[in-house]
C-alpha cells in the first residue's frame, strides 16, 4: 500500500514517462517504491536501464503464477521494477481474456504486493480501457489521468469527469476523490498549449494534480535510458516532477509513521 495508477483515455501522452519519473521522485523522498508495467508494450523498463533484449517480466507470465518477489528488479535508481515481459499480440489478447475470465489471477498477486504497508506501488497502464485497469482501479489510493496540454485534452475532460475510460465500478473511486489529472507537455511559450492548460485547470480546479513542461530533457532522458532527476536535475521538468511528487504525497491517505517514514508528515 498505497497503489497509484497512471492511466489515460489517450495514448502517447506521457503515462509511462510520468510513472517512471514520479516513482524516482518518491524514492528520492525516502519512500520504498515498486513500479509495475501493465502495458504489453513493455517500455517502462527502458526508463530504468533494462536492456531492450531483456524480455523477462511479470504480467506476461501471469498464467504461470510467478512469485512477484522473484521477478522484481532492484534498479540503480533504488526503485523496484516489475517489467511487463515480452509478449506478442496473440499472447496479449489471451492474457487479457484470462484476466477477464479469472480476475483472481491478477487480484491475488496484487493483494499480496499491496499487503506491504510501507511499499508505494505505482502502476503504468496501457492507453484506454483494459481489464487490468478495471480490476486495479478499485484498489487504488490514487488514479492519475495523464493529459497532454493540447486541443484534445480539453475535449477529453468530460470523459475523465464521468470516469468512463476507467471502466465499470470505478465511479465510487471518482466520488471518493481518488482521481486526479496530470497535465503533461505544457509549453508556456506556445499560445495553444497555454490556452489548453488554462481551460483544463479552470474546469478541474483542485483535481488537477500539477503540470509538467514539454522539454527536450524528458525525451533525452529516455533515449539515454536514464531518469530525468538523475540526468537533468535542474531542468524545468525535473522541478515540475518534484512538485507533482509533493502533491501526490499530500493527496495520499495517512499511514502511521511506524509503517512508512511519514506520508503527509511534512
Ligand atoms: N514533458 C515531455 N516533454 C518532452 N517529451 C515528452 C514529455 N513527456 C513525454 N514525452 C515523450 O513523449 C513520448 C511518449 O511518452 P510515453 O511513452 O511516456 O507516453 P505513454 O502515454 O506512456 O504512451 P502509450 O499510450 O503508448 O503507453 C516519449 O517519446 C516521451 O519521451
Ligand atoms: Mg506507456
Amino acid at each position: 500500500m498505497p497503489l497509484i495508477i497512471f492511466a489515460s483515455p489517450k495514448g502517447g501522452v506521457g503515462k509511462t514517462t510520468m510513472a517512471a519519473n514520479i516513482a524516482d521522485a518518491l524514492r528520492r523522498n525516502g519512500r520504498r517504491v515498486l513500479v509495475i508495467d501493465f502495458d504489453p508494450q513493455n517500455t517502462l523498463r527502458l526508463h530504468f536501464g533494462v536492456p531492450l533484449s531483456d524480455g523477462a517480466g511479470f504480467l506476461a507470465n501471469l498464467p504461470k503464477r510467478p512469485d512477484w518477489r522473484n521477478v522484481a528488479r532492484q534498479t540503480a535508481s533504488g526503485v523496484m521494477l516489475l517489467p511487463h515481459g515480452a509478449i506478442d499480440i496473440r499472447g496479449a489478447l489471451g492474457l487479457s481474456s484470462a484476466i477477464e475470465r479469472d480476475p483472481e489471477l491478477l487480484a491475488a498477486p496484487m493483494r499480496a504486493i499491496l499487503a506491504d504497508p510501507g511499499l508505494v506501488v505505482i502502476a503504468d497502464t496501457p492507453p484506454g480501457p483494459s481489464h487490468a485497469l478495471n480490476l486495479l482501479a478499485p484498489m487504488a489510493s490514487l488514479v492519475i489521468a495523464v493529459l497532454l496540454a493540447d486541443a484534445t485534452s480539453a475535449a477529453l475532460v468530460p470523459e475523465i469527469d464521468n470516469g468512463r475510460f476507467l471502466g465499470q465500478g470505478t465511479m465510487a473511486a471518482l466520488f471518493a476523490g481518488r482521481l486526479r489529472v496530470l497535465l503533461n507537455g505544457v509549453d508556456p511559450n506556445a499560445r495553444l498549449s497555454r490556452a489548453a492548460a488554462e481551460t483544463v485547470a479552470r474546469h478541474l480546479g483542485p483535481r488537477l494534480l500539477g503540470a509538467v513542461a514539454r522539454e527536450e530533457a524528458v525525451a533525452e532522458a529516455l533515449a539515454a535510458q536514464r531518469l530525468i532527476l538523475d540526468i537533468s536535475p535542474n531542468s524545468q521538468a525535473a522541478e515540475d516532477l518534484r512538485e507533482v511528487a509533493r502533491g501526490i504525497e499530500a493527496a495520499m491517505p495517512a499511514v502511521p509513521d511506524t509503517l512508512q517514514q511519514g506520508w503527509g508528515a511534512r
